[in-house]
């Protein structure tokens, strides 16, 4: 079964203004693995479920090729509208019936995306078009750990983001708690010997009100939410702007917080 919960050109414009570019810390620790299992040259990345094309470009200048997968149409037109990339494509297809000869991939990768496929049909995919050392990537943040803070107001902070996350928590897929797992079950299914996965990464960054509210809006859970009680959903984006503001005393939205996420992956090559 494919899910299809980014299928909506809203969604996918959410998407592409709201999501979170991998860091720094986690595409070194990919380049480094990749480096140390399969050196150059660095060929062809294929970035599965790749939404908007935020991983794919951050692995575009490493690579002579990337190609970004997804199932959701709209979700690649967005991912497409971005220029000075000439080295992407992006095709629609699955992670579980990919478009490449076998041995014919450096570097697959997924990002917050290997929760919503098969993981034995893509398990079996990734096995046949991985080149000998080639190897694969999953990465994704658990929003259990997400920490905010802005001045001395950090507890009440992180309290507002629990309670939108009860409120959205009828609404949550149970792949979405495959990903909370950090991909427990993805690994331990993963048939190459050499492989590994990193549990903690923290970063930190700082974000906007409003870029906060808008990720909130792009998480598959509002959606769905939004899909049963679109008023009740704008509702509850409306009051938790004005109330992160009343909470840290200030007017504007584009007022910063600081941000803390943590990250892992899920790395593992294929033997030569
Ligand atoms: C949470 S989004 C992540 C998008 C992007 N990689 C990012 O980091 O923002 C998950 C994406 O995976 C796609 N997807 C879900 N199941 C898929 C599958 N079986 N094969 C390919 N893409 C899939 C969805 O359409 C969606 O765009």
């Amino acid at each position: 079964m494919t899910y299809r919960l980014f299928e909506g050109k809203d969604h996918a414009s959410t998407y592409q203004k709201y999501r979170f570019t991998p860091p720094e810390e986690i595409k070194n620790i990919i380049l480094q693995y990749l480096d140390k299992k399969k050196g150059q040259p660095h060929g062809l990345a294929v970035d599965l479920g790749c939404g908007t094309g935020q991983n794919s470009r951050v692995l575009a200048p490493y690579f002579q090729e990337v190609v970004g997968i997804d199932v959701s149409e709209c979700q690649l037109e967005e991912a497409r509208a971005v220029p000075g990339f000439s080295n992407i494509t992006y095709r629609e297809g699955t992670a579980e019936e990919l478009p490449f000869p076998d041995c014919s991939v450096d570097l697959l990768t997924a990002a917050t995306a290997a929760h919503w496929f098969d993981p034995l049909r893509f398990l079996a995919e990734a096995n046949r078009v991985l080149k000998p050392r080639g190897c694969v990537a999953l990465l994704g943040f658990s929003d259990t750990c997400t920490r905010l803070r802005y001045q001395g107001c950090g507890d009440r902070l992180n309290h507002l983001y629990e309670e939108v996350k009860q409120v959205l928590l009828p609404f949550t897929s149970t792949r979405v708690t495959v990903a909370e797992g950090k991909l427990d079950e993805l690994y331990s299914a993963i048939p190459f010997p050499d492989k590994e996965r990193i549990e903690r990464v923290p970063v930190q960054s700082s974000i906007s009100v409003r870029n906060l509210v808008g990720f909130i809006e792009s998480m598959s859970m509002f959606q769905s939410y939004k899909k049963k009680v679109p008023k009740a959903a704008e509702e509850l984006l409306l009051k938790t702007q004005k109330r992160f503001l009343e909470e840290m005393g200030v007017m504007s939205p584009d007022t910063e917080v600081e941000h803390e996420l943590e990250y892992f992956c899920v790395l593992a090559s294929k033997p030569g």
